[in-house]
């Protein structure tokens, strides 16, 4: 639901007066001027890193690594790929033969499950703990390796009874259970690819991601529990699967108990097709380059980009950021606060801790539920070592007060992580002052579902700045340019882009190779174009502004504006829609519509309801809409084009910049 609507100002009302207008636009003004100064004093203070954390660190000189790994990246990552058991080892390392389809590894020979489970229980740590699983309700459950290893072989070897073969896709749509983690590696273990779809989307965007993978199985649950209600993912599920012709079988486990429609055909229960397989299943010997997963994310248009990565390099990305990032020793509880719906979800919270044969926690709710300290509850509880979050959740809880965290003991954490979006410097301090009790190092993580894994990032060895991702990963070299791809001066902004190869980078957009060479790579050709803008201090450290293009980042969450528009346009009152992202003291940014109605339509109360409903119906609650305005008219190109950038410098009162192209 909307926290806060303006009035309708087309039918009514009229426009907001002159007065209120200029006031808003001082507002804006002001809290720009701030947060501009607030950059440029964290920009001089550099938190250098504790003795005791250079002690152990995995990399002890920070900056002669950097240097050595920028001399030779290729080297650097041949290097990494040596953490990787290969059955056969690579005939050459990167091949550039057809850009911009780099492919990593050649010749190689491995598999992901093997290299998440197997190899820990030939090493002799298969009585370590793999997975710790709460959820909102309090209910506990616990894997070792051998445990995860043998559930794992029994579904690999259910899948196999149902047709499931090397290449073809498996939709998963769960909750954040260890069944989840169990899907995915049975798929990776057979050389299947999942598509795991957040289960916060609804059954239009499900279906859709179904249909564009064809995938022949869907994973899901009965349901799950979410800030105390009921979420009906089965339900959600059989609308979906209805639109789908391809969804042969759907297996459903029991997550929380709750009745469901059960197709006796087609539906099959998790806990009935596990039952009496046996633990050891064979291990499909995958090539470097084969597709290790299809991972839906938003872009530019309507149409969700299926991201595919690739098995070998993705393993030696996860596998070598993960052990240097949170400087991982092999013991630690990691717990990292995404959903496995997302890249963040299948990099830190399943394949790179399972990788690197540590700990994972896997949370299934709130944060805040029951109480404002349950993060911290939960932190004290496992002792969890490296907590892994968003500047969302960040904010939110810095809001409910310092003496949540103050209440309980949180010695055993070591290093803080965020991701998803830009950590402004007063949250990065209040995450440091009070979470991390000024002694935890917070690595500010800047990367994407395409790069799978982290692009911009200290290490706990490196100086901090509140505020900034800091430098790029060693092994990865990334600039900031203007449009014609020319490098910036520091402290200019500008399109941040990637100048070389890495192992882990998407390798094309499912069934869309054409996309994947427009999207990324032809507007500055030789430069993987990250959309983002960003710029670089005089120290070399890189302070991400958000997104240049038309994709939003709601409380971290990726959507465009495209598919927003289009989820307004299903409904008959709107001829035309223009989305925008507003910033939001919360959630970084939330969508203002504004949303041109049909002749004989009122812009009610009543009808922004109905709207809203739309919206959450076609995208699910990822989509938070903080305001709709009905207007007259949309800022507009020559050939028809909305002008978002236009729409959002009149909203904030900003210099709308070059608008030659406006016509109304
Ligand atoms: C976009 C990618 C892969 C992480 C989860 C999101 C923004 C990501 C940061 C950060 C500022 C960030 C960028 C990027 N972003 N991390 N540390 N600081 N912005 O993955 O959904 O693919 O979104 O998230 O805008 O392009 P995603």
């Amino acid at each position: 639901m909307p926290k806060k609507t303006i009035p309708s100002t087309r039918d009514k009302k009229p426009l907001k007066s002159a007065k209120k207008k200029a006031l808003k636009i001082q507002k804006a003004k002001t809290a720009n001027a701030r947060e501009t100064t607030e950059v440029l004093l964290s920009a001089q203070k550099i938190y250098k890193p504790s003795r005791e954390i250079l002690k152990n660190a995995n990399v002890k000189d920070y900056e002669k690594t950097l240097k050595t790994a920028a001399k030779n990246p290729e080297k650097f990552w041949e290097e990494a790929a040596k953490d990787i058991t290969w059955f056969k080892t690579w005939d050459k390392v990167l091949d550039k033969s057809n850009k911009p389809f780099y492919k990593w590894f050649i010749g190689a020979k491995t598999n992901l499950a093997y290299n998440a489970l197997d190899r820990h229980i030939e090493a002799g740590i298969g009585g370590r703990t793999a997975i710790l699983w709460e959820d909102e309700t309090g209910r506990t459950r616990k894997y070792t390796y051998l445990e995860l290893f043998k559930e794992v072989n029994k579904f690999v070897n259910a899948l196999k009874n149902l047709g499931v073969k090397k290449g073809n896709r498996v939709a998963i749509y769960l909750p954040n259970i260890p069944e989840t983690a169990i899907s995915m590696l049975a798929c990776a273990k057979i050389g299947a690819m999942h598509s795991v779809v957040y289960a916060g989307y609804s059954a239009m965007a499900l279906a859709d991601r179904i249909r564009d993978a064809s995938a022949k199985i869907l994973i899901t649950a009965d349901g799950s529990f979410r800030r105390g209600k009921i979420v009906d993912l089965k339900s959600i599920a059989d609308k979906a699967v209805k639109e789908c012709k391809s969804v042969k079988r759907v297996v459903v486990v029991k997550n929380n108990n709750q009745k469901v429609e059960f197709d006796k055909k087609r539906d099959v229960w998790y806990h009935d097709l596990i039952k009496n397989q046996r633990t050891e299943a064979k291990t499909a010997k995958m090539d470097s380059e084969d597709p290790a997963f299809v991972l839906y994310t938003s872009g530019t248009t309507a149409k969700p980009k299926g991201i595919i990565h690739a098995v070998g390099g993705y393993m030696v990305g996860v596998l070598r950021t993960i052990k240097w990032v949170f400087d991982l020793h092999g013991k630690e509880v990691f717990w990292c606060t995404a959903d496995p719906g997302w890249i963040t979800g299948h990099s830190y919270i399943i394949y790179g801790p399972l990788l690197a044969g540590i700990t994972t926690l896997m949370y299934e709710g709130v944060p805040d539920m029951p109480k404002p300290d349950r993060i911290w509850r939960i932190i004290e509880k496992y002792k969890v070592n490296i907590l892994y979050t968003a500047p969302t959740l960040i904010r939110a809880m810095a809001k409910y007060g310092n003496e949540w965290p103050a209440k309980h003991k949180m010695k055993s954490l070591r290093i803080l992580g965020s991701v998803g979006e830009p950590l402004n410097p007063e949250a990065w301090r209040w995450y440091y002052e009070f979470v991390g009790k000024n002694r935890c190092p917070i690595m500010d993580t800047w990367w994407q579902t395409e790069t799978g894994m982290h692009m911009i990032t200290p290490l706990p060895s490196a100086p901090l700045k509140a505020g900034s991702v800091t430098k790029p990963f060693p092994g990865i070299i990334a600039d900031i340019v203007d449009k014609d791809g020319k490098k910036v001066k520091a402290g200019k902004g500008g399109y941040l882009v990637i100048l070389n190869q890495w192992p882990s980078m998407a390798r094309t957009i499912f069934n869309n190779p054409d996309r994947y060479v427009k999207t990324y790579w032809q507007e500055m050709p030789g430069f993987y174009a990250s959309g983002d803008i960003a710029f670089k201090d005089k120290d070399g450290f890189f302070w991400i502004q958000g997104r240049g293009d038309d994709v939003l980042k709601i409380a971290g969450h990726r959507i465009g504006t495209a598919e927003v528009e289009s989820a307004f346009i299903r409904h008959k009152a709107v001829v035309e829609a223009g989305v925008i992202g507003v910033p939001d003291p919360v959630k970084g940014e939330v969508i203002k519509a504004f949303l041109i109605l049909r002749r004989g339509f009122t812009g009610s109360d009543e009808l922004k309801k109905e709207l809203l409903l739309t919206v959450r119906r076609a995208l699910g609650p990822v989509a938070v809409i903080g305001d709709i305005a009905f207007v007259d008219q949309l800022p507009k190109t020559r050939s028809g084009k909305i002008m978002r950038r236009v729409l959002k410098a009149r909203e904030l009162g900003l210099p709308e910049g070059d608008t030659s192209a406006l016509v109304s």
